[in-house]
């Protein structure tokens, strides 16, 4: 199913069934997470820290994008593929346009960027050329430096206000989803009341949005140098692959 039929489907489930999301790197995990049945497969820039080893999704580029995305579409997965556009590639409508189209041809079936209002013009742009956005509100990770950390977002009036004013304009400029992240439960819930499309949650409550989106390796305990505050683990891979390893020296050794 092309891309945009993938991301028309999804919008549809505004007020239905909630709508499942997982990070996806590469391809074994693509394949199986499409197996297990998932909505949505996102190519998160979070790849920089849980794949990459980088401190945060400020040091991602284009090319780690491109080339995790491609992984990604090789398991020609039936759940959308969202690829994330990086820090830095989305100045402008040209330079975004250029960019988003990049991560299509490399098998992404809709792109996403962070930001509400400033994006909306870019976000136009990319929806009149056919090419399903979803946004990304709340806590927003690539001005991670900027904020001084990951804070909460939607905790005074003016702070839900400003957000509203953000999904309104993604709405407005063709978003078929919007991920909120890091949102109080209270606020989330107004602003996926106040929106024709779903909403997608990460950190922000349980059964606050239409969706849930989680990073894979909190999922899975992959990662388990950082397990963010919110994570629901479901399984220990960390101990597992270690377990492996080391039955495998020790027999190798003797
Ligand atoms: O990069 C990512 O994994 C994300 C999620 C946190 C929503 O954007």
């Amino acid at each position: 199913m092309p891309g945009t039929e993938k991301a028309q489907a999804l919008r549809d489930r505004k007020g239905g069934q909630r709508i499942s999301v997982l990070t996806a790197y590469d391809y074994p995990t693509a394949r199986l997470l499409d197996e297990a049945g998932l909505d949505m497969l996102l190519v998160g820039d979070s790849l920089g820290m849980v794949v990459l080893g980088f401190p945060d999704t400020t040091h991602v580029t284009l090319d780690h994008m491109l080339h995790h995305t491609a992984a990604v579409a090789r398991a020609r997965p039936r759940a959308l593929v969202l690829g994330d556009l990086p820090i830095g590639t989305y100045p402008d409508p040209a330079t975004t346009i250029d960019n988003a189209r990049r991560l299509i041809a490399a098998g992404a079936d809709a792109v996403k960027l962070e930001g509400g209002v400033r994006q909306a013009e870019k976000v136009a742009t990319l929806t009149a050329a056919g090419i399903p956005v979803c946004g990304h509100l709340g806590m927003l990770p690539q001005r991670v430096r900027e904020e001084g950390g990951y804070k909460k977002k939607g905790k005074t009036r003016e702070q839900i206000d400003a957000l509203l004013e953000g999904a309104h304009a993604l709405v407005d400029a063709g978003v078929f989803a919007i991920v909120l992240e890091s949102v109080v439960p209270d606020a989330a819930r107004e602003i996926t009341r106040a929106i024709p499309v779903p909403t997608i949650g990460i950190g922000c409550g349980e059964n606050t949005c239409d969706g849930e989106v989680a990073v894979i390796s909190d999922l899975i305990g992959s990662y388990p140098w950082f397990v963010p505050p919110f994570a629901r683990p479901e399984a220990d891979i960390a101990s597992v692959i270690k377990g492996a390893a080391e039955t495998y020296c020790r027999k190798v050794r003797g």
